[in-house]
């Protein structure tokens, strides 16, 4: 197959109206792309923690311009596609996955492609869940207070140790800015530390449905969700 011209690409690409985006390319099975990601995971980390390695880390990636992280050393042939209006949807990765330089001729990405459609759409599945669904992220507008859930006035009387928090909040600032900048993600900074304890046993206890803050809370024990509300309520001091 002859590889389209980058600029032609990307104008198709870019051309997709925004609307589409959300009925695009059924979704396919996110467990079977689990499987499918160990084809990534050599040089992609996703999920709670995940670092730039190799590639960018994946999380968050739907709604994202193409080479839209700060700090990560893209090819100037993908820079040049998030420019030009590339985002991340699940029609963009797909043409992406199926073949990288079809999307961006001068990517960096060293994967020959992935010409298999089911793979690829049980993949992007499995992609998307680790991203937000803008819809249910309000800008700035905290979508948990303590009236969403009671929780166990003795687990919100545990102290936590502001440093201990500093140490584990690693894990969330590659999501949530620490500086309360606020792109689609919620600040979590400043908050009174009840509604921030508060949010997070909502997640565990799965009272608040986001797969990906589930996944995070879940693995926490109150001391730790104690300890990172004491730091991000003041993560100056
Ligand atoms: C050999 C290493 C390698 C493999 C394997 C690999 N990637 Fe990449 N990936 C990269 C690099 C490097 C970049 C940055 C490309 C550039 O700057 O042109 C990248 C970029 C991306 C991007 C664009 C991200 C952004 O922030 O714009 C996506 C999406 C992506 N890869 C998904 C995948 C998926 C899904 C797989 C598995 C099918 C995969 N990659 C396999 C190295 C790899
Ligand atoms: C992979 C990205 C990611 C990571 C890592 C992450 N979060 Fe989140 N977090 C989100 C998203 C997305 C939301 C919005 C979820 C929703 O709509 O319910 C969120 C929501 C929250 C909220 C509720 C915000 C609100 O406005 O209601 C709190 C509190 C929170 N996270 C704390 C944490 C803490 C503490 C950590 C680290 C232990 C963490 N998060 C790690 C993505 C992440």
């Amino acid at each position: 197959m002859r590889l389209l011209p980058l600029a032609l690409a990307v104008a198709a690409l870019g051309s997709i109206p925004a609307a589409a985006h959300a009925q695009a390319a059924p979704l396919g099975d996110a467990t079977a792309g689990a499987e499918v990601f160990s084809r990534c995971a050599g040089c992609h980390e996703i999920g709670a923690g995940a670092e730039n390695r190799i590639g960018p880390h994946l999380n968050m990636l739907f709604g994202r311009p193409a080479a839209g992280l700060d700090g990560f050393p893209y090819s100037r042939s993908l820079r040049r596609a998030g420019v030009n209006g590339l985002v991340w949807h699940a029609d963009t990765l797909s043409a992406f996955l199926e073949n990288p330089r079809a999307v961006a001729s001068g990517t960096r990405m060293s994967f020959p492609g992935m010409p298999d459609a089911q793979q690829r759409a049980d993949l992007i599945a499995y992609l998307r869940r680790f991203s937000a669904d803008p819809a249910n992220i309000p800008e700035a507008d905290p979508t948990a207070r303590a009236s969403d859930h009671s929780v166990d006035p003795a687990i919100l009387a545990i102290r936590g140790d502001p440093e201990y928090g500093a140490y584990l909040s690693a894990e969330c600032t590659t999501c949530h800015q620490i500086d309360g900048g606020d792109e689609g993600i919620p600040s979590i900074v400043f908050w009174p530390e009840a509604d921030f304890v508060t949010a997070l046993h909502a997640y565990r206890d799965g009272v608040r449905e986001h797969p990906v803050m589930q996944m995070i809370a879940s693995r926490l024990s109150n001391e730790e969700i104690a300890a990172l509300a004491a730091y991000f309520a003041n993560p100056e001091r």
